[in-house]
């Protein structure tokens, strides 16, 4: 038989999840502060909580997905009280390792198991293979729940320390948001010979990407090993010539998205590592 659970929160990822756990056959039971949005829900299945604390005393597992880790606290320990011993709590909205460390305390407080959780998706991709969600805290809460977890991407758990989802989400948006960067500085260059940035983008830059990702395994080896002995293209080569900012700057073009690497490999290139490959860069970064 499937579980019930508990959706607190209904905005655009609460329903989201309430809908997916719907489709996957739980009986799903909804609240949200603003009462009107949990309509449509209610019309596809899910029955209506008047209170955090009905929404709670109906289910085992409670999801939570609202706008702000501080609220999250507040709405559990004020509004959920009592009602939560003995149960598992999932709380997806976003936060920082220690808010997520800090959270897992106050929950066991209240006598409940915690899971920390990170979506790696935006709505609409909530239930298609390509979402995946991040899971850390309560080892004993995942194995008991993650049937259930399924339902709204694949579930990758990290580790009984509460604060890996959050890490490794944060860790998740940096690597998109460095390739969103390499994107910009790319597309202005090709806007500035007048070029199609929509066909340089498909036709160039989308397979070269594709290529140089299969470099991340090596180098991530390199990272765990701190052995940085070049595969082929050095650091001392890659800076020796910073044709990226000249050009750039010719073109009219700011190099500030630029900057910030090439200063640190050159950086690095003083330092004397300049036979390393660009991996080395990471001791700058963080020291082992
Ligand atoms: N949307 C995404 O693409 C996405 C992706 C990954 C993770 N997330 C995370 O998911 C969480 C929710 O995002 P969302 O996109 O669903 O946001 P949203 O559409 O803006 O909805 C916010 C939700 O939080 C509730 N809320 C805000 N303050 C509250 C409070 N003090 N007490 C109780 N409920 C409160 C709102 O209730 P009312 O309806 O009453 O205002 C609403 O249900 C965030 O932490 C976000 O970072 C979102």
């Amino acid at each position: 038989m499937k579980n019930d659970v508990a959706v607190l929160g209904l905005g655009s990822m609460g329903a989201a999840l309430a809908d997916a756990l719907l489709a996957a056959g739980h009986r799903v039971t909804v609240w949200n502060r603003t009462a009107a949005r949990a309509d449509g829900l209610v019309e596809r299945g899910a029955h209506r909580a008047d209170s955090v604390s009905e929404a709670v005393a109906a289910a085992e597992l409670v999801i939570v997905c609202i706008l702000d880790y501080a609220d999250v606290g507040t709405l559990l320990e004020q509004q959920a009280g009592e009602a939560l011993a003995g149960r598992v709590v999932v709380n997806v909205t976003n936060g920082s390792p220690e808010d997520g460390r800090a959270m897992a305390a106050r929950v066991a407080a209240l006598g409940a198991e915690y899971l920390d959780g990170g979506i790696m998706a935006v709505p609409a991709l909530i239930g298609r293979p390509e979402a995946f969600v991040l899971y850390s805290g309560s080892t004993k809460a995942f194995e008991a729940h993650r049937g259930t977890l399924d339902s709204f991407a694949r579930s990758h758990y990290l580790g009984e320390d509460p604060g890996l989802a959050p890490l490794n989400d944060l860790a998740l948006l940096s690597g998109m948001y460095g390739m969103f960067g390499g994107f910009l500085h790319a597309a202005a260059l090709v806007r500035s010979a007048g070029g199609s940035v929509a066909e340089f983008t498909t036709t160039l830059l989308v397979p070269w990407l594709h290529a140089m990702s299969g470099a991340l395994p090596a180098m991530a080896a390199q990272t765990d090993s701190g052995e940085y002995a070049t595969t082929g293209s050095n650091l001392a080569m890659q800076v020796s010539h910073d044709a990226l900012g000249e050009v750039s700057r010719d073109q009219g073009v700011s190099p500030e998205l630029w900057e910030p690497i090439h200063s640190l490999m050159t950086r690095r290139v003083a330092d004397g590592h300049g036979d390393e490959d660009v991996a080395s860069v990471v001791e700058l970064l963080h020291r082992r």
